[in-house]
Parts: structure tokens; sequence; C-alpha cells
């Protein structure tokens, strides 16, 4: 028989670094991957789409059941602090969090071909989702380094010419109006912004943020990418021997 699925589970709050290991650690290692954050941000998309309220839990998670195709949403809408706020808020809600379960244990379980096995990155993929998973990371830095992270991410989107949300989808009345253009972010901003959202996720009664107990902890406050990486590459590879 085929051997299990090599997992690797990635956790840790906003701007830590997460996205980016996970990124690199499936390209070295041929897995696939997926960043279990965005479930919640098209679910947090589409209910403000909708004009639904954020604490309906039923409602959401009809929703989050009925997901549209993803190239439906531009990803630079899905990373707006708007989205993020309101999928801090929706993936509280347990039957949200019910509803997008199985799809990430799916992928974990039968890696599209030709992957050997996947690395998910989100808040509670090694506790919750895949508490299984060959290897578990909790990649964290301190708030001032994340929100210096995050900052310099939204500057360079502020500082792309801006097509709209939905510009590629105008419908018959033509294409909507160019929307204001944002302020330019701050950090007192966005630290105030990740801290509220970083507490919301900690404190929430399901599936909150937290480092499973077996998962390696990594602050990469003073580390670059490429050192970030390596450690993240040398724990994978030490589990999985063992495995
Ligand atoms: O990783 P992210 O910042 O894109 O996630 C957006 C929000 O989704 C985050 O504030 C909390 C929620 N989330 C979650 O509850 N569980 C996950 N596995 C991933 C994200």
């Amino acid at each position: 028989a085929a051997p299990p699925p090599l997992v690797v589970a990635i956790d840790g709050p906003a701007a830590a670094g997460k996205g980016t290991v996970a990124r690199l650690l499936a390209e070295r290692l041929g897995l696939a991957h997926m960043d279990t954050g965005l479930l919640y941000r098209r679910v947090a998309a589409a209910a403000l789409a909708a004009g639904a309220r954020l604490d309906d839990g039923p409602a959401l998670a009809a929703l989050a059941s009925a997901l549209p195709p993803l190239e439906r949403t531009p990803e630079a809408e899905l990373r707006s602090e708007a989205v993020s706020q309101a999928a801090s808020k929706v993936s509280a809600l347990p039957p949200v969090r019910a509803a997008l379960l199985q799809a990430q244990r799916d992928f974990a379980a039968s890696p599209p071909p030709p992957f050997r096995g996947t690395v998910l990155d989100g808040r509670d993929v090694g506790t919750v989702v895949c508490p299984a998973a060959t290897a578990k990371l909790f990649i964290t830095a301190s708030p001032e380094a994340r929100a210096r992270r995050r900052l310099l991410e939204l500057q360079a989107r502020h500082s792309e010419p801006n097509p709209g949300p939905n510009a590629a989808a105008a419908g018959p009345s033509g294409p909507a109006p160019a929307p204001a253009p944002a302020p330019a972010p701050s950090l007192e901003g966005v630290l105030a912004a990740m801290r509220e959202r970083d507490e919301r996720d900690a404190a929430r009664a399901v599936a909150p943020l937290a480092p499973a107990a077996d998962a390696l902890v990594l602050d990469t406050t003073g580390l670059g990418i490429e050192q970030a990486l390596a450690a993240a590459l040398a724990h994978v590879r030490a589990r999985e021997a063992a495995a």
C-alpha cells in the first residue's frame, strides 16, 4: 500500500510569516499547499457582499457550504482589512468552522496528484484539523515585527494601480464607479487592527489560536525568510524520518 500522505501543519497569528514559510516549504518538498485562512476570508467576503450579519452562524455556514469558484473574487479583495476583520468574526462561529472542516481534512488525506503530501497553514491545523500531522510548526513573531511586515505589504499594495473590486466582472450596467482611494495605512493603525484580530482569534471558545503540544514554536522576529525556512525544513525532515 502507498505510505500515508505527509502532512505539515503550520499555525500562528497574522503576518508572522506562516504563509510564506508554508508556500516555500511546499515548493521545496514537492507538497500541495492550502491556505486555510483563505476559506474563512471567502466566507467573510461572501457575507459582506450579501449584506449578511456577521454573527448569524447558520446563514454563514450555508454560505460556507456553497462558496463560489475561487477565481470569482480577486485575491487583493480577500486580503483587505475589512475582509480580515470579518473573517476573524465569522471564524469564531462553530457552524462556520464545522462547514469548512471536512474540505480541509479531505485535502490533507488525499493530496491532489502528483503530490505526496500537503502543507496546510492557519490557526487550528495542528490542534483540530490535522491533530495527527507528520510535523507541526507554530510560527510567531512580536506584534511590532508583524505589524511592520503587514505595513510594508499594505504600502506595496497601496502604490499599485487599483482596478477596483470586481473590475473583471462588470455586469450589464457597465463597470462600477472607481472606489475612493483608501487612506495610506499607518503603523499604529495596523498594529491596533492586528491586536484586535489576534485577541479575537485566541479568545474564541472553539479552536482558538494556540500551539499544539507537539508543535515546534518558531519565533521569526529576528529571522529572515531563508533562516525561518531552514529551521522549518529541518524540523519537517526530522519528523518525517522519525515517522
Ligand atoms: O490566516 P489569515 O489571516 O488569512 O486568516 C483570516 C482569519 O481566518 C483569521 O483572523 C482567523 C481565521 N482563521 C481561522 O479561524 N482558522 C484557520 N485555520 C485559518 C484562519
